[in-house]
């Protein structure tokens, strides 16, 4: 998409478009704008505001705290936040070194892998299970299904789409049952907690806020840790760099999150009302979508943006959005690509890319950046 990111930067940074529903909107590509877009109180997340009450189809995806507006977004986030306190974080480190020399261990003596079903994939996702304390066994379900909700979302809201999302949501209802009878102390358990105790969570917002960690869990950290190892693959002597200076490895994964971000573009806003954005007349309605990648690559902000440089000092990339919902799990995602990315190189020094990598196979819709595949040779 980049080349087209460019053109669009230079010609026409705020570009109307239809997309594929119907619904009529503007693209935004520009660092300046998109920032503004991430924290203009004018756009909403709140989907009800937009549509009425007629958005049950979707309820699942929408109670929760990434589709609503203050005030009801604070006490949404602050539910989850407990769970995702920088010292909360710092304190899975152990674990998630262990997961990670498993996952690595499980590699070993073999001469090709497909990195993202073997190692990107599951890493996050045992995380996030064993923080929701959901089985973590059972993730290769919650893969189908997060995936087919979120290129669901990218579409038509098809059949088998639909019957993802109602085999997800009966599972969650058993799993949430199961938890009343035998809470323990994990997150989910304390959200079941935070709506007993009466109006802070409704039962809808608990499916909400569940489904979006999943997702979250599921969509993201995969695609860091895959597009950090091909951004290394493709740019030897920035992998060579690294192997010289592991002490570089938060620079490489912010740099690999501004050059080549999970999210393509944010979540969508919506014009709450008629205003006019940046010489452009928005109607009540419209929908918004800024792209973090095209503003990550935008020149007036960033010097040499197309060059892969893991020395890059001060770089203020969108990756995880900007304003009141920015992303909640930035730090476990730091923190995950950080001990992924360190720990491969130590492993195994000499892999390399098992095909070229325009073969790749890009993962389909406007959402989420990232490979379907990465064979890599060990
Ligand atoms: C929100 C990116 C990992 C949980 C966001 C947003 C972005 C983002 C761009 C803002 C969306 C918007 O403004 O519309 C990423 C990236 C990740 C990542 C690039 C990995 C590299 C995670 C993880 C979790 C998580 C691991 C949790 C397990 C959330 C939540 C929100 C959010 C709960 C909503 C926050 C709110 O609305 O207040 N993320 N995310 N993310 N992210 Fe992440």
């Amino acid at each position: 998409p980049y080349p087209t990111y460019s053109k669009l930067r230079e010609e026409d940074p705020i570009h109307a478009v239809r997309f594929p529903d119907g619904q009529s909107g503007w693209m935004v590509t520009r660092y300046e704008e998109a920032e503004k877009v991430l924290k203009d109180p004018r756009f909403t997340k709140d989907l009800s505001k937009i549509y009425g009450g007629s958005m049950d189809q979707m309820s699942v995806f929408t109670q929760n705290m990434l589709f609503s507006d203050p005030p009801d977004h604070k006490r949404l986030r602050g539910l989850a936040q407990k769970a995702f306190t920088p010292k909360m974080i710092l304190g899975m480190r152990e674990r998630i070194q262990e997961i990670t020399d498993e996952l690595l261990a499980a590699m070993e003596g073999r001469d090709q892998v497909d990195l993202i079903d073997e190692f990107a994939f599951p890493l996050p996702i045992i995380v996030i299970c064993e923080i929701l304390g959901v089985p973590s066994a059972d993730r290769d379900k919650f893969r189908l299904w997060s995936n087919s909700m979120i290129e669901g979302t990218s579409g038509e809201l098809g059949v088998t789409v639909q019957q993802h999302m109602n085999e997800f949501v009966q599972y969650l209802g058993q799993w949430f049952a199961k938890v009343r009878e035998h809470p323990g102390d994990d997150l989910i358990s304390k959200l079941i907690q935070a709506e007993e105790e009466g109006d802070r969570l409704s039962e809808r917002e608990l499916y909400g806020v569940v489904t979006l960690l999943i997702i979250a869990g599921h969509e993201t950290t995969v695609n860091l840790i895959g597009n950090t190892v091909l951004s290394l693959l493709e740019n030897p002597e920035q992998r060579k760099l690294l192997m010289e200076k592991p002490e570089l490895v938060n620079q490489a994964i912010e740099e690999s999150l501004r050059f080549n971000g999970p999210v393509e573009f944010s979540t969508s806003r919506w014009a709450a009302e008629d205003f006019e954005f940046q010489g452009k007349a928005l109607k009540k309605g419209d929908l918004v979508v800024a792209s973090l990648n095209s503003a990550n690559r935008d020149p007036d902000q960033f010097a040499d943006p197309e060059l892969f440089d893991i020395q890059r000092e001060k770089s203020p990339h969108l990756a995880f959005g900007k304003g009141i919902h920015m992303c909640l799990g930035a730090p476990l995602a730091r923190l995950e690509g950080e001990i992924a990315i360190a720990s491969l190189l130590d492993h195994f020094p000499k892999m390399g890319l098992a095909v070229k990598s325009s073969d790749l196979e890009w993962r389909p819709g406007m959402i989420v950046r990232g490979v379907k595949e990465l064979p890599i040779r060990l």
